[in-house]
């Protein structure tokens, strides 16, 4: 019997859902397939991460569901891609029977010759990291759809202390401008709208001479009436030319993740974030004056060691101060091997939840009033089908990334753009009604942005 059925789960961040594209990319052209049932497959692969204790933590629960499946079905071949592959390595599989395969981020073109050793009855192992591996050639395997990834620059050099990235990803490296371009192409022909370009920092992308502001520019230029998203841009490297060329691009999103940890100049030092509050926030404003309406979302991270309450009250202050339309909030978590694992984690749980919950208080109170704000005005969506809730309705989103959803009384096509009057807002969607269509090849163009 051949064996060739792949199933994947994948976890952590989009870097990792492209990942796992590039992964089936590669395992395609070997002819393996992928199949939605576990209990189906040949092969079980989880893509992992490690950023936080709790997410390691799910990845072993699912692998103790996955030991019930391989007790029925010894010649399953059970695999850990991913940070946790890189991070823990051998410890894998000697502490976890079944685990026979584990396979770093830069190692994926070994997957078909690795899982071959498994099968064999060994243990597959590849934990290289790469300084130049970008899977430049690979062409990622996609569903047909609207929204894709695309990684442009891999690993991370920044080395915030509390951070395991630059362990699990390695080196930054930066794919050619050309290959990103020639993809971007290729997902208009198949009628995509929208690429967002991922990097654990984008600001640091390079091509020769061409920087991330040229790589915009490049894609922004395939095709007007696809949205361009990028994610994350570091503090300290968004440069007035990145500013410059967002505003300069209608199709260009409003949209800046600009993650800023605390609000406290102290505890950022100790994070090596490389920024003060007084240099983010002064880059804010010059954003907001470069682009007008540009729209901003954040990371925190609460209870780093030695944060008193007077450096919450800080970070507080900044969320009031900036406003953002949203955040991705988290307690602080020790990792093995980064240098604030050597710093005693200080503040207690019970305190690192409480400052956490206020936090998570006080930005939902401003996403709600952000969108509150909205009431009267018409937003362009980008149509993405119908809502997850309500097959009377249709969802879409803003170039903001907000979610519009109106009703189904009129005929409008997925990956379409209409504009919509907001009538109602909760802190996570917008409601509203058809207003028009909008063709984004002609002199509409500008409302897009
Ligand atoms: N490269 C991106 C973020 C990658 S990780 C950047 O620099 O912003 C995503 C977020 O996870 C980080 O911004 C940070 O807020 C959070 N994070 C990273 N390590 C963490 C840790 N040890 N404990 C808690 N949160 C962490
Ligand atoms: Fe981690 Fe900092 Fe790199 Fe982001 S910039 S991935 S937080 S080390
Ligand atoms: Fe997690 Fe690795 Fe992404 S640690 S957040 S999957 S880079």
């Amino acid at each position: 019997m051949q064996k060739n059925k792949i199933y994947i789960e994948t976890y952590g961040c989009q870097m990792n859902l492209a990942d796992t594209e590039i992964v089936l990319g590669i395992l395609n052209s070997k002819g393996y397939n992928v199949t939605q049932d576990a209990n189906d497959a040949d092969v079980v692969l989880l893509n992992t991460c490690s950023i936080r204790e709790n997410a390691e933590q799910r990845i072993y629960g699912r692998l103790g569901r996955f030991k019930n499946l391989k007790e029925s079905k010894p010649n399953l071949v059970v695999g850990i891609l991913g940070c946790m592959a890189e991070r823990l390595r051998k410890d894998l599989v000697e502490k976890n029977s079944i685990v026979d395969l584990v396979v770093g981020p830069d190692e994926y073109r070994r997957l078909p010759e690795l899982i071959d050793v498994a099968y064999n009855g060994d243990k597959g192992i590849g934990v290289k990291l790469s300084r130049t591996e970008t899977y430049d050639d690979i062409t990622p395997h996609r569903e047909d759809g609207l929204q894709a990834w695309i990684s442009v620059i891999r690993g991370c050099d920044k080395f915030c202390t509390f951070c395991v990235v630059p362990f699990t990803r390695g080196r930054e490296r930066s794919r050619t401008l050309t290959s990103i371009v020639n993809e971007i192409k290729e997902l208009s022909n198949r009628g995509f709208k929208e690429v967002t370009l991922l990097g654990q920092n984008v600001n640091s992308y390079l091509d020769n001479s061409k920087d991330f502001s040229d790589l915009l520019a490049a894609c922004a230029e395939v095709d007007r009436s696809l949205r361009i998203r990028f994610t994350t841009s570091h503090p300290q490297d968004l440069s007035d030319k990145l500013l410059y060329t967002i505003a300069e691009n209608s199709n260009i999103c409003n949209y800046i993740h600009l993650p800023v940890q605390s609000g406290s100049d102290r505890i950022l030092k100790l994070m090596n974030r490389t920024y003060t509050i007084d240099h983010y926030l002064n880059l804010l404003e010059k954003a907001r004056k470069i682009i007008p309406g540009v729209s901003f979302s954040t990371d925190i991270i609460s209870g780093f060691p030695t944060e008193t309450y007077e450096d919450h009250v800080k970070t507080l202050d900044v969320l009031r101060l900036v406003r953002y339309d949203g955040a991705y909030m988290f307690k602080y978590s020790p990792r093995e091997g980064t240098k604030a694992f050597r710093m005693e984690d200080d503040v207690n749980e019970e305190t690192k939840s409480k400052r956490l919950q206020e936090i998570i208080d006080l930005q939902q109170q401003i996403s709600y009033e952000i969108n509150q704000e909205l009431i009267g005005t018409e937003e362009t969506v980008l149509v993405e089908g119908l809502s997850k809730k309500s097959d009377q309705f249709f969802a879409g989103r803003t170039d903001t990334n907000k979610v519009v959803i109106f009703p189904k009384n009129v005929i409008v096509e997925e990956g379409s753009y209409v504009k919509v009057k907001i009538n109602r807002a909760t802190q996570a969607t917008l409601f509203g009604e058809f207003v028009s269509s909008v063709d984004v090849n002609d002199e509409n163009l500008a409302l897009i942005a």
